[in-house]
Formats: C-alpha cells, sequence, structure tokens
C-alpha cells in the first residue's frame, strides 16, 4: 500500500498519454504551446504499461487515462486492453472531450474501459466555439449519446464562468439529469495557461444560482472523490469540484504521470520526478523507489486558497487536470 506523509492511501493514478490536443479551451490550452514534447521523448504505451504494473503491484487500483486528448493517441483501446488484462477488478476511466468518440466508444469499452469524464461546458454551438476555439459541439454530444449507448458510465464536468456560460448551469443539470449522467461542476482553477480574463464561478454562487430552482441536501464529501456532493429532492445528486477551499486535498489520493514519465505528487506544483530512465532500463527497483519517493514528497495541499487566489504555473493540459 502506498501512504503518504499525511497518512492519505494513494491508489489512483492518473495517466495523461500526449499532452496535445484538438480543442483550445480557454481555461487550459487557449493558445497552442510554443512547442509540442517531441515525440521522441514520449514513453511507449508498452514503456507506460511497464510503470503501471509496478504501481498495480503497490496498491494502486484506479487508473485514468488523460491528456491532452488521448483519443488523439493511436492505439489506445490497446493499451487500456493491457491494463484491463493486468487485472481486470481495476476501475479504469478516461477523460475525454468526446470530439472523438463517435465510431470508438465501443472499440474502447470492448477493450475494457468503465467509465468517461467529459466537458459539457455549453449547449450552445456558438458559445462552444468561443470556449473550445472550434464548432466542437455536435461532435461531442453525438460521442456522449454513443457512450451512453454502448454502455460506458458517463460523468460530465463543467467549468462555470461568468459571462460565458453561466447562464446554462440549470440548462446543463438538466441534460444531464434526464440522461442519468452525473454532473460536477468544477471552479475554474487560476493557472498560467488559461485566457487572463476567465472569471469564475465560486461554490456559494453556483450554490445561490440552482438553490432558486431545486431543493438539495448537503452530503459533503464522499470517500476520496474530490466533489462536495448535494442530493435534490427525487434523488439525483450533483458535485462541486471546490479546489479553493482549505479541506479540499484532505482526501487527496492521486498522484499523475506524464506522457514524457514525468510523476507528478500534485496538479498545483510544478515539481515532479521521472520514471522513464528507470524504465527504459528495466530497473523496475528504480521505477518502484522512484514512484515511493514521489509518494513521500506529497504536498499537504495545494495553494489555490492561498491568500490573493493563487495561480499554478503547471499545465492542464500536460497532466489531465
Ligand atoms: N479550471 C478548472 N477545470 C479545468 N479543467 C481544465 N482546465 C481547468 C481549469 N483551469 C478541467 C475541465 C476538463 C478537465 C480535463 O479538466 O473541466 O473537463
Ligand atoms: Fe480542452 Fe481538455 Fe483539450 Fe484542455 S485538454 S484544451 S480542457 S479539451
Amino acid at each position: 500500500m502506498l501512504i503518504d506523509s499525511y497518512n492519505r492511501v494513494v491508489d489512483y493514478l492518473r495517466i495523461s498519454v500526449t499532452e496535445r490536443c484538438n480543442f483550445r479551451c480557454n481555461y487550459c490550452m487557449p493558445e497552442k504551446p510554443f512547442s509540442w514534447v517531441p515525440k521522441e521523448n514520449l514513453l511507449s504505451f508498452e514503456e507506460l504499461f511497464e510503470f503501471i504494473k509496478v504501481a498495480v503491484d503497490e496498491g494502486v487500483n484506479k487508473i485514468r487515462i488523460t491528456g491532452g486528448e488521448p483519443l488523439l493517441r493511436e492505439g489506445l483501446d490497446k493499451f487500456i486492453k493491457m491494463i484491463y488484462d493486468y487485472k481486470p477488478s481495476i476501475d479504469l476511466a478516461m477523460t475525454t472531450n468526446a470530439f472523438l468518440l463517435k465510431g470508438t466508444a465501443q472499440k474502447l469499452k470492448n477493450a475494457g474501459l468503465k467509465r468517461i469524464n467529459v466537458s459539457i461546458d455549453t449547449l450552445k454551438p456558438e458559445v462552444a466555439l468561443d470556449i473550445a476555439g472550434k464548432d466542437v459541439l455536435k461532435n461531442v454530444l453525438e460521442g456522449v449519446a454513443e457512450a451512453l449507448k454502448v454502455g460506458l458510465k458517463v460523468k460530465v464536468n463543467m467549468v462555470p464562468m461568468r459571462g460565458v456560460n453561466s447562464e446554462e448551469i440549470i440548462d446543463i443539470l438538466e441534460y444531464c439529469k434526464q440522461r442519468d449522467i452525473s454532473i460536477r461542476f468544477i471552479e475554474y482553477m487560476e493557472n498560467a495557461h488559461a485566457k487572463v480574463e476567465i472569471k469564475g464561478l465560486k461554490s456559494p454562487e453556483l450554490l445561490e444560482v440552482l438553490s432558486k430552482k431545486y431543493n438539495f441536501s448537503d452530503d459533503g464529501f464522499d470517500g476520496s472523490s474530490p466533489s462536495h456532493y448535494y442530493t435534490m429532492e427525487d434523488g439525483y445528486k450533483f458535485g462541486i469540484i471546490e479546489p479553493y477551499e482549505d479541506d479540499f486535498c484532505k482526501q487527496c489520493n492521486r498522484i499523475r504521470l506524464t506522457a514524457e514519465g514525468k510523476l507528478i505528487p500534485c496538479l498545483y506544483f510544478d515539481e515532479a520526478l521521472s520514471i522513464a530512465e528507470s524504465i527504459k532500463n528495466d530497473d523496475i527497483k528504480g521505477a518502484t523507489d522512484i514512484l515511493k519517493e514521489v509518494i513521500k514528497t506529497k504536498p499537504e495541499k495545494n495553494r489555490w486558497g492561498g491568500e490573493d487566489g493563487e495561480s499554478s504555473s503547471r499545465a492542464f493540459y500536460e497532466t489531465g487536470g
């Protein structure tokens, strides 16, 4: 079992298989980065899998594939199958922008994928164009429909931004509720790569909007999920992710691996150690030692809630959020 210095059990590994993305979301990657990580620096799926085996043997039982946009990397279904075959009981999920899901959802499900998380920040095509820098809405909604049809569980993320999509909070919740999709509203996290003018809605403002239409109870946190959950009168649950709150990191159970093999203990900070050399040299003991070192250095909490609403310099497209 992997336990950090604050007694948190770390059993959740997020793997960003590429930082590249076909969207340019305003809160994540509004401009194409000056340079991408050169292809030769990326770990192959076989190499990533070598590390996954180490992490699973040490106690990881939940894996999420992220990006950038993971579906841009060819052969992803084969990678998913490698993980599934190693330990079918692993909670195997993916975060995707859903643009390429239509036509691939069935293959991913067959490979062993159980769940996906998708961003739906708007239901208006022109707002989607504004947020993602591309006319994406039709493909995204068709992709989500297909995922549901093939039996993948779907969670939706929405980042409410004042003057952009803040009027659509109820509409998007209703879209999800009608399809039995769970929704989580994510407070915009300040970071050096996002558009500077974004003003995210914080949890109290969101709750005010929602309470005008619904009655709901506060369920607090559930296990190690970062979401604060609320239950409506008819039993539908929604979540709010509040990284600026003081207790947000209390139950953090995750570490992140980038496509280059950097193992990152916290989304907010730049600190990381690379497992690339050990994996390339078949040095399993070396990779295990680095994993344990990273767990040991996992910080107690992020600094988004700091004095002046601090901003992270870590790119979300490198770590997949
Ligand atoms: N603030 C909040 N959420 C973000 N995401 C990406 N960048 C940000 C940010 N700056 C979330 C999106 C997406 C997921 C991959 O990460 O909601 O669904
Ligand atoms: Fe948008 Fe996700 Fe791509 Fe970032 S990685 S630009 S959030 S689709």
